[in-house]
């Protein structure tokens, strides 16, 4: 089938700098649900639609647990709205990564559960007849400067017996030094697949959660008792307790589809710096790159511009047809946070860190959550267990503390010295605005949105994000659009208006 494209084939960069066009849900459809607007009661409450906090309610809903999920704004409208959708336990180069901070045993634990997961999908896709371009292929990890990362790689693959080997031959439209070649991975598109789990589940949307005290959720306008309470929200929305802001960040990474490539028959990912990510969808290439930590600069200036400019390289006549971006959360150590969301709080649980790999993680950490609701044994679960302590993630956690410090010191005492006279047009900058300290975006028509630019969740200082027209928050990854409005979590609130 043949994918309509968002863009003429002259497109330039500057008709794409700051607009999303989305791949999944542009292409594909979720029936929406209604708002809860009465007190409800139930068994389990799931906070959150993405694909963690879908799985979860789909495997509770199957045992005949009581489970209502809602969501702040519609399912599959977070980051599994922008995600690549590739089923891997192919993560980079993390086994190695993790085989040093805990033990090969762990390591060998968790390559175990990736796989499964990826299994767990197949069986599910082939048993509800899910139409959702659910494929089988090879995944590659790939370097074009040092093979030593890659040779380590496969070092642990065979200790582990996955099945992997190493290779030189590869459908990229380059060279490489070395490949790891994964066999039996998998990708698919996430709508179709989230739309059949969803026929499953008692949803509502445009439902966000305001506060949680015990086992009440405060919603707008209505309340939910639970007796026991999963978030699902990508980062954890109550800072206390839990701690979540002090040991995660948020990164993000851009994407774009392309027309009039070849077809690739498996997917890649570049470990090296600037390497970029491939996989196909029907007609289309997605490549992908250029991760940075939300609320800095991303590593080149425009990454869209970047991909477009790479690609033609390789491929002179492929053409644009969608791009988009999304973020993800890191942990200091590579492994998720599932299970209960404290120590003091033992009806609560939690699911979130799947640092960029959360396909084949929101499966093995629902399975995890609903296996410890459900009283069964799971194997992952003090592995993956959020209050877990490892010595090699105390200084990651200083550093997260660091940016917070230097972020809030910045809030309270930076006294801007540029006017709004400064901003160009479609630009932003934080200035002196009527005797306060706001962030001031202008517009092509020289209108100015004015926006209070500390972050509503902890306070830090928000940073400007020209490449897609938003105020970013280096501290936890909060966004926000120019006008203020809120686009990414762990903030729940708007900008203040400044104006
Ligand atoms: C560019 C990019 C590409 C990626 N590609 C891959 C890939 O190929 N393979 C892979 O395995 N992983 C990939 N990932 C990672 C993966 O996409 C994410 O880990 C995953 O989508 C996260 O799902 P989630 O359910 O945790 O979050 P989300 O999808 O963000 O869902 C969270 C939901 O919670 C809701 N919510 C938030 N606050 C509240 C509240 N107070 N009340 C009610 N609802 C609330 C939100 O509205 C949202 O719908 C990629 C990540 C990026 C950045
Ligand atoms: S996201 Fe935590 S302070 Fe902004």
């Amino acid at each position: 089938m043949r994918i309509a494209c968002k863009f003429s084939a002259q497109t330039t960069v500057g008709d794409f700098m700051s607009i999303q066009k989305p791949l999944w849900s542009t292409t594909s459809k979720i029936d929406s649900h209604k708002k809860l607007s009465k007190d409800i009661e139930c068994d389990v409450l799931v906070i959150g639609g993405g694909i963690s906090g879908i799985l979860t309610a789909y495997f509770l809903a199957q045992e005949s647990i009581n489970t209502v999920l809602v969501d702040a704004s519609s399912v599959c409208s977070g980051q599994t709205k922008n995600t690549t959708a590739k089923i891997t336990s192919q993560h980079s180069s993390c086994y190695q990564q993790i085989e040093r901070k805990f033990s090969t045993d762990i390591a060998r634990l968790y390559a175990d559960a990736n796989e499964r997961a990826i299994d767990d999908f197949d069986r599910l896709i082939f048993d509800l007849k899910v139409d959702c371009d659910f494929i089988r292929l090879p995944s590659f990890l790939y370097a074009t400067k040092s093979q030593d990362i890659i040779e380590k790689e496969f070092e642990f693959t065979r200790k582990c017996r996955i099945n992997a080997v190493l290779t030189k031959r590869t459908q990229l439209p380059f060279d490489v030094k070395l490949a790891l070649r994964y066999e039996n991975q998998a990708q698919f598109n996430p709508y179709p697949f989230i739309s059949k789990l969803s026929d499953y589940i008692s949803i509502f949307e445009n439902t966000r959660v305001l506060t949680i005290e015990d086992n009440i959720a405060y919603c707008d306008g209505a309340k939910i008792k639970a007796k026991k309470i999963v978030f699902a929200t990508h980062y954890p929305i109550v800072n206390f307790p839990g701690f979540y802001f002090a040991r995660m960040h948020q990164s993000r990474s851009y994407v774009v589809a392309l027309k009039n490539t070849p077809l690739f028959k498996a997917m890649y990912y570049g470990i090296d710096k600037d390497d970029l990510s491939f996989r196909s969808y029907k007609d289309l290439l997605l490549l992908s790159c250029c991760s940075h930590r939300t609320g800095e600069n991303p590593p080149i200036k425009n990454p869209y511009q970047h991909l477009l400019e790479s690609a033609r390289v390789y491929y002179p006549n492929c053409q644009l047809c969608y791009n988009f971006s999304a973020q993800d959360c890191i942990t200091p150590d590579l492994l998720p946070y599932a299970g209960y969301y404290s120590k003091s709080k033992k009806d609560w649980y939690v699911l979130t860190g799947f640092n960029k790999w959360g396909m084949t993680n929101s499966m093995l950490c629902a399975k995890l959550v609903s296996d410890i609701i459900k009283g069964n044994k799971n194997p992952l679960q003090s592995v993956l267990s959020p209050s877990r302590f490892n010595m090699s993630t105390v200084k990651p956690v200083l550093s997260e503390v660091g940016h917070a410090i230097k972020s809030l010191s910045k809030t309270a005492f930076y006294i801007p010295s540029q006017s709004v006279a400064d901003i160009k047009e479609e630009q932003a900058k934080i200035v002196m605005y009527k005797g306060k300290r706001c962030g001031v975006y202008k517009a092509k028509d020289g209108e100015l949105f004015c926006v209070d630019v500390s972050c509503p969740h902890m306070g830090c200082t928000l940073s400007w994000n020209n490449v897609e027209k938003t105020w970013d928050c280096p501290c936890h990854g909060s966004r926000f659009t120019y006008k203020g409005e809120l686009i990414d979590n762990p903030a729940q609130t708007s900008l203040k208006d400044n104006r």
